[in-house]
């Protein structure tokens, strides 16, 4: 029987992560664990409990009720996906929107609530047979991960492409807000305290500017088929 590795895809926001990430999961069947979905679920969390507005972040009031919220991946029986619950429902459908996406760089720089994250994440790679993309998978969550890749293109080719996906799935947004909320995630997920997004000594760095997905693909499989023949 093959053995199954881990493979970590972090990298700066919108570069198709998880795009490609879900593909190679598919290929491999493998579980595919998007990272970011749990920061932003409890980010979700935060607005509706009020701890984080656009001027307010009450840090203690959210540490202080991380023991109260559970956050795992289930699989739906409706799309076959794993999809992020917290606290048992499904909140896929929520974590998307933009005010969402210019709170949870936010949210994700505590501390105490990347550890409660790290946690769960090492729980789903216990049995290994996982991709999973964020910004610390391969440095901080899976530094021992078999494979590691690191994903990067220009601000205004990733504001474009998210541009697109979210107008595609009804979201209101204009152009400029997306371009805007990257370049401020990318700001804030490289210059935080705990678990900054660099690039690991490891990784596999790769641009994808000019290589459409099926490109993207082969070139990851070319370094996954050759570690998998070998074990
Ligand atoms: O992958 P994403 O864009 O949905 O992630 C949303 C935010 O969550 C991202 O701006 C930074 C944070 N994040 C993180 O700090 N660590 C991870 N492993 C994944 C995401």
């Amino acid at each position: 029987m093959l053995n199954k590795i881990i493979i970590a895809i972090d990298g700066t926001s919108s570069t198709g992560k998880s795009t490609i990430a879900k593909r190679l999961a598919k290929r491999l069947k493998y579980v595919y664990i998007d990272s970011g979905a749990m920061y932003r679920a409890l980010t979700f969390y935060a607005i509706q409990k009020e701890y984080i507005s656009k001027n307010h972040f009450d840090t203690n009031k959210l540490i202080n009720d991380l023991s109260n919220i559970y956050i795992d991946f289930k699989e739906s029986k409706e799309t076959n996906k794993f999809e992020v619950h917290l606290n048992g429902m499904s909140v896929e459908k929520h974590i998307r929107s933009l005010s969402v996406s210019n709170l949870v760089s936010k949210v994700a720089t505590i501390g105490k609530v990347r550890k409660q994250m790290v946690k769960v994440q090492h729980s789903l790679g216990l049995n290994k047979g996982i991709v999973m993309d964020g910004r610390d998978i391969g440095t901080v969550v899976f530094p021992n991960a078999e494979l590691k890749f690191y994903l990067d293109a220009s601000s205004d080719l990733r504001a474009k492409r998210r541009f697109k996906e979210l107008i595609d799935s009804n979201h209101d947004i204009s152009y400029n807000e997306v371009l805007s909320n990257i370049n401020l995630r990318d700001g804030q997920d490289m210059s935080r305290k705990n678990s900054p997004l660099t690039v690991a000594s490891d990784s596999i760095v790769i641009n994808t500017d000019d290589i459409s997905l099926d490109q993207l693909e082969n070139k990851l499989l070319s370094h996954v088929t050759p570690l998998l023949s070998k074990k």
